[in-house]
């Protein structure tokens, strides 16, 4: 319990109260607990208390509280790990407002990165002290120390910061899927991309483009412009002062895009299916705007369309897909081919803050939480 704060607890003989014969325990050693008769028995185990965001009802950033919690030990095939920083991604909002769904209470977050400090029996293949990261599953990295499965975790590579890492790992798994599973982008591939300042946005460009397709992004402000076009956008849009879908129109001559990734949903859906070509790829893979309204079948056969509404977990399903799919995200941040861009930390404690900030739009590139500066 090296990381955590100790507290000692009175727990009752195998976590259950109860009564029993002395004769039962009379070769315990303690002089305190030396029964007489009939008693109840008594340990004294360690327990770790951290501190965590707790969520006991749906709503807005203000149901986000910071609490102790306990930590357990961990059991085969788990390991616990001391978080370094946690990414803030938006699926957190959608698990907040309880548009996901999850028992209630709960502590949130998708992505951390941090130091093994313990190791469940029987385990190998990991050890305290490495520096693991993991993206998606299970719920609850916004705290200080946490329960994983060990096959959740990858190896973050010494050259790269913590920060980084939980800055990259579920945006950049996420670009990963996108561009190279779920639509492979090629050179002469046209590309929109929706929220290009964003965290999953700015490394999307850069890896569309580093494939060797011209990039159209949209974003809603000058200074997040600026960024998109620093992150490999050919043409950016402003779609908040201009119609995307013309601007699109006139970029590409009337002709149109290979693919949409639209992770904006409500506001940009219908635009984003006429911005594309024949039997050109629709791919919705977030809703930061909302749920798009549904769409009849036929809607797509005017341009026979593929319409497709990914998702991370379903891509990075076994444990060989998820090695695969990190290993090409830190490759490219190693090479360079991926500028990460960590623009905003806040203290883990100061999520509330962080979430508020993020729906109003007011980030871009990545958000990470620091356990270590509440
Ligand atoms: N399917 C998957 O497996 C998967 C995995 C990861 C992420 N995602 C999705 O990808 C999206 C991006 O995630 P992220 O964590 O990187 O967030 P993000 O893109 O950094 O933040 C959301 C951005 O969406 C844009 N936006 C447009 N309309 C908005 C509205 N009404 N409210 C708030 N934002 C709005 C804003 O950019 P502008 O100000 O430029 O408009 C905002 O900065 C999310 O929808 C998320 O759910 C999906």
């Amino acid at each position: 319990m090296s990381f955590a704060k100790l507290i000692l607890v009175q727990k009752t003989f195998f976590g259950h109260p109860g009564r029993f014969p002395a004769s039962l325990i009379s070769s315990r050693k303690s002089p305190s607990l030396q029964p007489t008769k009939s008693h109840t028995i008594r340990s004294f185990a360690t327990v770790a208390m951290v501190k965590a965001i707790r969520v006991h009802e749906h709503g807005g950033p203000e149901v986000l509280k910071w609490e102790d919690v306990e930590v357990g030990e961990p059991k085969e095939g788990e390991i616990r790990v001391k978080n370094k920083a946690v990414g803030l991604n938006f699926i957190d909002v959608y698990f907040r407002k309880g548009v996901y769904k999850s028992t209630l209470p709960f502590t949130p977050g998708n992505e951390a990165v941090g130091v093994v400090t313990a190791v469940g029996p029987g385990l190998t293949g990991r050890k305290v002290g490495d520096v693991v990261a993991y993206a998606g599953h299970p719920l609850g990295s916004y705290t200080e120390e946490q329960i994983l499965p060990a096959s959740a975790a990858v190896a973050v590579p010494p050259s790269i910061d913590p920060i980084v890492a939980a800055s990259i790992m579920l945006k950049g798994m996420t670009a990963q899927v996108l561009v190279r599973r779920c639509f492979k982008v090629e050179p002469g591939h046209t590309v929109l991309v929706h929220a290009a300042a964003g965290g999953v946005g700015s490394l999307l460009c850069q890896w569309a483009s580093a494939l060797g397709a011209t990039v159209i992004g949209t974003v809603s402000s000058e200074v997040k412009a600026a960024q998109a076009a620093e992150d490999g956008c050919h043409h950016v849009i402003i779609y908040t002062q201009e119609d995307f879908v013309a601007s699109v129109d006139k970029i590409t001559s009337g002709q149109g895009v290979n693919v949409v990734y639209d992770s904006v949903g409500k506001d940009t859906f219908q635009g984003s299916l006429a911005c594309l070509k024949p039997r050109g790829y629709m791919v919705n893979f977030g809703q930061s705007s909302g749920t798009p309204d549904p769409l009849p079948l036929s809607a797509l056969a005017a341009k026979s369309l593929f319409l497709t509404r990914p998702s991370l977990m379903q891509y990075n399903a076994t444990r060989d897909e998820l090695v695969e799919c990190a290993s090409e995200v830190f490759t490219n941040v190693a090479s360079g081919v991926l500028r990460v861009r960590v623009n905003h930390t806040y203290p883990l404690s100061h999520a509330a803050k962080a979430h508020a900030d993020l729906e109003a739009r007011k980030t871009s590139g990545s958000v990470v939480l620091l356990p270590d500066a509440a």
